[in-house]
């Protein structure tokens, strides 16, 4: 039996502001994911948040891109997107972009990764969360993990992993796939995913026997709606141990809070903090971003689990460095690099601005 671990998510209202969730989408959630657990429709599930996003993890047969499944995930949102404009909650709603389902969340504004595999022995599964930042996020930890012998010894003592991995990325603006075979074609990759924001690593397979280490959510919501209706704020699922890195390898990248695209209005850089579940609710000007990690043991499709990842005092430093990076970049206002690039903001007022300023340039 095939094993499917299905992660959606969206914002549908935020508490207060955009800084986290009421319980009361919580409930619903869990009420509405209970009901289908008892008709048999999925297997388990385990509802959590990281800042306004309502993270859906469930467990099923079903296969990816299954549209039943879909289905419950989108009606789940709907649900709470109607409590959401009764307690008018921020931006209620604000991920679901069309008013009727057609059969698959992908490119309707949730955010989905899902993953099927054979259940080993012992399926030890992370699922990380992000809130106020966008997929490219995952580049540097993924290749940290499955790329970087500093981060994971076990790509050079353990004979299963020492052949490397396969590294799915997609161009996002030309919408085109690429395999790089690694380590032979590292520098050939790094090329392009050090550009976060135009490249993002999809999937990752070990390369011995093809099987789906991790994936990535990969919507672009503003692309999605044509204008901006809200950062991505990504998902991604990693399996661990067994010839595949071992759960400290895989968490071991977010130590370094490393710089992301997102914070206030989608339009600044920032750290990426790793957080506990009771501290994923960024509000310091909307952040500084975070990343949650929920563990979990499959056990016949059960979720055994979640464990709150990063609720260790080994990443207290790394909360620590996130806090000072915040200052520092916070210190720069208006002024690159905490601004992202111009066309890079997911707000701006620049058309405006030139449009007021028109003639007033000057040839020199
Ligand atoms: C970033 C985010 C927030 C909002 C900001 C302004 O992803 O969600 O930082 O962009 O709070 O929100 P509005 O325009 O809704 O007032
Ligand atoms: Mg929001
Ligand atoms: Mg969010």
């Amino acid at each position: 039996m095939k094993t499917t671990l299905s992660v959606i998510k969206a914002d549908i209202g935020g508490y207060v502001g955009h800084s986290s969730m009421h319980p009361a989408l919580i409930e619903i959630a869990e009420t509405a994911l209970s009901e289908a657990k008892n008709s048999g429709m999925i297997i388990d599930f385990s509802v959590l948040h990281c800042g306004d996003d309502l993270e859906l993890i469930m467990t099923h047969t079903k296969g990816v891109e299954n549209q039943e499944i879909h289905k419950l995930a989108w009606d789940t949102f709907i649900k709470g997107t109607e409590k959401a404009k009764e307690l008018k909650l921020y931006g209620a709603g604000q991920d679901l972009l069309s008013d009727a389902f057609s059969g698959n969340v992908k490119g309707m504004g949730p955010g989905v990764a899902e993953i099927e595999f054979e259940e080993r022995r012992s399926d030890p599964v992370i699922v990380f969360m992000a809130d106020k930042t966008s997929p490219g996020a995952w580049n540097l930890p993924l290749y940290k993990m499955f790329g970087d012998p500093f981060n994971t010894a076990g790509l050079v003592i353990d004979p299963h992993m020492h052949d490397g991995f396969i590294f799915e990325v997609l161009d996002i603006y030309e919408n085109t796939v690429v395999d790089f075979s690694i380590p032979e074609e590292l520098y050939d990759m790094l090329v392009f995913i050090g550009a976060m924001e135009h490249y993002l690593i999809k999937s990752v397979r070990r390369k011995s026997d093809n099987e789906v280490a991790a994936v990535s959510s990969t919507q672009k919501l503003n692309f999605l709606a044509g204008k901006y209706v809200g950062k991505d704020d990504p998902v991604l699922i990693v399996r661990a141990q067994s010839g595949f890195p071992a759960m400290g390898e895989v968490i071991e990248p977010f130590t370094f809070p490393h710089i992301v695209a997102g914070w206030m209005r989608g339009s600044h850089h920032g750290p990426l903090m790793p957080v506990s579940f009771e501290d994923a609710n960024p509000s310091r000007f909307d952040g500084p971003p975070r990343v949650i990690a929920a563990g979990f043991q499959i056990a016949n499709g059960k979720l055994v689990g979640p464990r709150d990842i990063f609720k260790d005092p080994s990443f207290d430093r790394a909360r620590d460095t996130a806090n000072e990076m915040a200052d520092f970049f916070r210190a720069h206002g208006p002024f690159e690099p905490h601004r992202l690039p111009l066309e890079e903001m997911e707000y701006t007022t620049l058309p405006e601005v030139k449009k007021k300023l028109e003639g007033r340039f000057k040839k020199i």
